[in-house]
């Protein structure tokens, strides 16, 4: 059983304000921006397939691991491993999962936060219609002229960090589960306004042909490093961001159910992005494969073309603001918590804190779009993009190998049992061979793929 069966940070509500709380983490810039272009890269539908095997297979057995260990030590999650280590007799070394977590998510919050700025900047830009009628060379320009001008870039990125930081030193519940309670079903209904539209513009049957066509040819080895990989960072998992949210998680709340539905959600939303993206992409004629420039030089430069375009437009930069936000507040969570219970500081103290080093880190990023284009830390990336690849394609996929390991061969069984409410039977074997064997080898193929591919 749980040592305790209430988390000194607060708890949702319900389980469904969990699932919404988890949902809200999951789907993020990764879904709306990310997920459409690589599935326009990698085939489609067979490329989707393949993703979904991924969320299937690794990602719901590790987020189920990161919820059953933060539910069964209640605190953030360096505290919660160094809690198990101890009753159980472990390693201390296993604590070294928190940490990394807690380093990671210093160096994702801090340039999250900068591209979700854009976004931000992106609401006005359409509202005012300053896109309306324009050309490709115009939307390019407007893209362009914006990363150019880092005090713009710091603007919008200091206002989405204040925004961020707002909400979570409100608290758990307090801040939160409101902004889930708003910002989600707002996302929601957002997404099926704009997935109407889609489906009434001239490019939805090759936008749905596009998402859907199965066409295995275009798969390589590289697409399944890519869809693994893409699963693991859509599902905020490896990081310990599930591991916080589920030290909130009520005792009563069936684990398995759960992390389905809302792996489920995160899904569904990356699909439905994808199918309002490409439709309108299509209808005007527009190239897919952009990678970043898709969401910031495409969709306005589509939007500003249509009838109507100019609310539509700012419909879908706010449906990603909303997307980035909720998941902003989760990034930071786990060292949010630990620094609290650590040092019995003021919640709200911590947030401001952990907000200005994550605001400063993240002008490293600001700069890698202008002045320090040119200056390389690793062969040609920049400092973005060095920070970027490290975070997500080594600190989390080693992360989540580790929690799996954890999960599926330190833990009692009869801890796994009471958490996942199950017997000593085959769905015990089952986790054993799911939690324990696939995930983590799945993984390691996908870091050694990453490392030497
Ligand atoms: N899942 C988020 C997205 O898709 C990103 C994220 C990663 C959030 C890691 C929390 C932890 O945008």
């Amino acid at each position: 059983m749980a040592t305790d069966t209430e988390s000194r940070h607060g708890m949702w509500s319900s389980r469904w304000l969990f699932i919404l709380a988890a949902a809200g983490s999951a789907v993020g810039l990764g879904n709306i921006w990310k997920f459409p272009y690589l599935a326009g890269e990698n085939g489609g539908g067979a490329f989707v397939l393949l993703y979904l095997v991924c969320i299937a297979f690794v990602g719901v057995p590790i987020m189920m691991a990161e919820v059953l260990l933060g539910r069964e030590g209640r605190q953030s999650p360096i505290n919660t491993m160094r809690q198990l280590t101890r009753q159980h007799n472990r390693s201390a070394l296993w604590v070294l999962i928190g940490w990394a977590g807690v380093v990671a998510g210093f160096l994702i919050l801090s340039y999250y936060v900068v591209i979700a700025g854009w976004s931000l900047f992106y609401i006005g830009q359409m509202a005012s219609g300053a896109l309306e009628g324009a050309t490709g060379a115009q939307a390019d320009a407007l893209f362009n002229d914006f990363l150019a001008d880092p005090w713009q870039m710091i603007m919008w990125q200091t206002i989405f960090m204040v925004l961020t930081v707002y909400i979570i030193s409100r608290g758990v519940v307090k801040g939160i589960e409101t902004a889930i309670r708003w910002f989600m079903p707002t996302l929601f209904v957002l997404l099926f306004v704009l997935l109407g539209y889609a489906v009434t513009s001239d490019g939805w049957a090759q936008g749905v042909d596009f998402m859907f066509g199965l066409d295995f040819a275009s798969l390589d080895g590289n697409s399944v490093l890519v869809a693994l990989g893409q699963a693991f960072f859509t599902l905020s998992l490896g990081m310990g961001a599930m591991m916080a949210y589920g030290a909130y998680v009520p005792n009563s709340a069936p684990i398995g159910s759960t992390v389905v539905i809302i792996a489920l959600l995160d899904t569904v939303v990356a699909v439905a992005a994808g199918l309002v993206i490409f439709p309108i992409v299509f209808a005007n004629g527009l190239e897919t494969g952009q990678g970043p420039g898709l969401m910031f030089v495409t969709i306005p430069l589509a939007f500003g073309q249509m009838p109507l375009g100019i609310v539509f437009g700012t419909i879908f930069f706010v449906l990603v603001s909303f997307a980035a936000i909720t998941s902003a507040i989760s990034i930071s969570e786990p060292a949010l918590a630990y620094l609290v219970e650590e040092y019995n500081a003021k919640r709200s103290r911590v947030a401001i804190s952990l907000g200005v080093i994550c605001w400063v880190l993240g002008i490293g990023t600001v700069l890698s779009f202008n002045h320090w284009a040119d200056v390389h830390i690793v062969g040609n990336m920049t400092y973005f993009d060095f920070v970027d690849y490290v975070s997500q394609n080594i600190m989390l996929p080693l992360g989540g190998m580790f929690i799996a390991l954890f999960a599926g061969w330190a833990l009692p069984k009869t801890v796994i049992g009471a958490q996942l409410g199950i017997d000593d039977g085959w769905l015990s074997v089952l986790w054993k061979i799911v939690c324990g064997i696939v995930a983590p080898v799945a993984v390691l193929i996908v870091f050694l793929g990453v490392l030497f591919g």
